[in-house]
């Protein structure tokens, strides 16, 4: 298969891609990326030099860019995504951009092109937050962000464009995911990185917000199922059942790196912040996927990793990020 693969520098994106490379030896790989704070060529050091990979940089919401790129395809996989629920909160204009408008235009190539499958990278959140249970595929989006608005946007548009076109669309939704190359803005590596610098760790309200932590090998493999094996039309949700209170995320994170509770600074809640997440997941099952990452192996792993590749990490923690950083915790968050 030949795979224009969107966002591929960034976290997960980049993970996918050394993992389709790695496991089918007659797959190539076509990388579209913008290089946004969050895309980082680093993330892709180990393929740059195999032959089957290759990078372009650009914009999803490019209709002449990406309408060039399809003819040379036979699926793609849209992991390009503003990604960070806060940075929404503070500005939501880019998220509109390439979420729910760059999704958009590449659906537009695609349904020119015969015969290209189409993969939505989703997330759980677009269902919004459940108390109790966990959401199916059938239950109707109800985001509370402008993050994963944006992103049920996209979701809506993918849905119109089979019913409509007959394009082979999927969509995954998965869950939080954590791993190494992870941006140092989410929960699990801001921590793990503000606690080697030993700086504050800012919980948010409480801190007993639930989240289904999924560790990035598992998620690729779960969307390289749906890819393969998933149904036209299908809509497909990715979870570990491996629910945490994010107190007890912080407190593992210490424990693994000795560093002390007394870095834990309880912060204003987030706006509109969820309380918990959680998907049935027997729809990906019956394709065969399970997760095989158990948390406590995988977290010890990414700890592990971000202790070794300050080298990846401390440069992505100045300038611009300096600027977030202030506008988003520099009132609430007194220097340790
Ligand atoms: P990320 O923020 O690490 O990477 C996003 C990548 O997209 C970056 O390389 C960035 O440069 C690129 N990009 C952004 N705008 C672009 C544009 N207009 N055109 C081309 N490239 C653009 O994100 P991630 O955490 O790897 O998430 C990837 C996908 O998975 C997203 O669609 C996200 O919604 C979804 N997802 C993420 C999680 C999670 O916990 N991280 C969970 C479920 C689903
Ligand atoms: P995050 O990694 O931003 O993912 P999402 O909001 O998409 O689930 O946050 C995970 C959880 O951690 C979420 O409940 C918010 C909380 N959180 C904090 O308490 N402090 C922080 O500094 C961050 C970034 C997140």
């Amino acid at each position: 298969m030949r795979l224009l693969v969107t966002g591929g520098a960034g976290f997960i994106g980049s993970h996918f891609v050394r993992y389709t490379l790695g496991r089918y030896p007659d797959d190539s790989v076509l990388v579209l990326d913008k290089l946004t704070y969050a895309g980082n060529t680093r993330n892709l050091e180990d393929v740059r030099s195999d032959p089957r990979f290759h990078f372009v940089q650009g914009d999803i919401a490019d209709a002449a860019l990406v309408a060039g790129l399809m003819p040379d395809v036979d699926a793609v996989v849209n992991f390009a995504a503003e990604t960070h629920v806060d940075r929404s909160l503070l500005d939501a204009a880019a998220f509109i951009e390439t979420d729910v408008k760059g999704t958009w235009t590449l659906l537009e190539a695609a349904r020119r092109q015969p015969g290209v499958r189409f993969l939505q990278v989703s997330t759980d959140e677009v269902y919004g937050s459940i108390a109790e249970g966990a959401f199916r595929e059938t239950d109707p989006p109800d985001p509370s962000s402008p993050y994963s608005a944006s992103k049920a946007g996209g979701d809506m548009m993918v849905g119109a464009y089979h019913v409509t076109y007959g394009l082979d669309t999927r969509i995954t939704r998965g869950s939080n995911t954590y791993g190494p190359y992870q941006f140092p803005e989410k929960l699990i590596p801001l921590f793990i990185t503000n606690a080697l610098e030993n700086r504050p760790l800012p919980l948010y309200g409480d801190g007993e917000q639930v989240r289904d932590w999924l560790h990035v090998e598992d998620h690729c493999r779960g969307i390289d199922t749906v890819l393969r094996h998933g149904a036209p039309g299908g809509v497909y949700n990715i979870g570990a059942g491996c629910e945490r209170e994010n107190r007890q995320v912080t407190r593992a994170i210490l424990d693994l790196l000795d560093k002390s509770d007394s870095l834990i600074r309880h912060v204003a809640d987030r706006p509109g912040h969820d309380r918990r997440y959680a998907v049935q997941t027997d729809r990906v099952e019956a394709l065969g996927w399970r997760p095989e990452v158990s948390f406590e192996d995988g977290l010890r792993a990414t700890v592990d990793w971000y202790v070794a590749r300050r080298d990846w990490w401390e440069p992505l923690k100045s300038g611009e990020y300096e600027a977030y950083y202030r506008a988003m915790y520099g009132q609430r968050v007194p220097e340790a």
